[in-house]
């Protein structure tokens, strides 16, 4: 499964866009403004680089940023979290986005090249696998996971990862969709829907355990807007202190 998403991804950034697909999915510029991201962000971001934008929520009202903080992007896809991060940023604070799409973490680098430098100087890409992060334990504050977690077959293992990442204390944000029931036979018939977050969409019970299992002690849960099988929600998770 892991290849079929790396080369459904990878196609798309080459191409330049997401509408590479028969499934219904909403990306880009649009998306972006009906899931509120602030204003500064939408100006930001160069219209051609819009149409790899495919989050399944928006993090940022659901943490209150701190400047100096450490934020990690897992699956950062082109950037647009890890630029709307920057914007939060103060001199000594940093984000790290991680994707293992080569091709993506070139688009990220080209985007943050787009930006003033006070800007982008706190801003790193790099390609890796989210199941198996290349930082110490107890380096991130905050750990944002936008439309990533239902791509990974091996979530339990990803959540840890994460849980591993962040400092005691630290938050992490997952927005995802949820499978709201049973679905279809012709879900598991089309060839690409793990690749747009479907078939491997999680149901609330069991993102919620998830997080509960990895050792997250608070958790929030949040929903967005519902489609015919799926919700978007934003679950929120707090490692444990010391
Ligand atoms: C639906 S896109 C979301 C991208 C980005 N977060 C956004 O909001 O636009 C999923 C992204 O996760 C990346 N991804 C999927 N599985 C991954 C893994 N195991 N490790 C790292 N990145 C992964 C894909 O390459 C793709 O860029």
């Amino acid at each position: 499964m892991k290849d079929q998403v790396r080369e459904v991804y990878r196609t798309c950034v080459s191409e330049g866009s997401l509408n590479l697909s028969r499934a219904r999915i909403s990306f880009g510029r649009r998306l972006a403004e009906e899931l509120g991201y602030p204003e500064e962000v939408l100006r930001d971001i160069p219209e051609s680089h819009w149409n790899t934008f495919a989050g399944c929520g928006n993090p940022w009202p659901h943490v209150k940023v701190k400047p100096c903080w450490k934020i990690l992007d897992v699956g950062c896809g082109s950037g647009i979290d890890a630029v709307t991060a920057s914007r939060y940023l103060a001199p000594g604070g940093l984000v790290v986005g991680i994707d293992f799409v080569h091709e993506m973490i070139d688009a990220c680098r080209r985007l943050a090249e787009s930006l003033p430098p006070y800007r982008r100087c706190c801003m790193y890409f790099l390609e890796g696998d989210g199941e198996g992060l290349p930082f110490r334990a107890n380096t991130f504050d905050l750990v944002v996971c936008n439309g990533v977690l239902s791509l990974f077959e091996a979530k339990k293992r990803a959540l840890e990862e994460i849980y591993r990442v962040l400092k005691n204390g630290g938050t992490l944000v997952v927005c995802d969709l949820i499978r709201l029931c049973a679905l279809p036979q012709y879900f598991y018939e089309c060839g690409d829907s793990w690749s747009w977050c479907m078939l491997g969409a999680p149901s609330r019970v069991e993102i919620e355990n998830l997080f509960k299992d990895v050792g997250f002690s608070t958790v929030r849960f949040s929903w967005g807007r519902a489609m015919d099988y799926f919700g978007r929600a934003t679950v929120t998770g707090v490692k444990k202190s010391g």
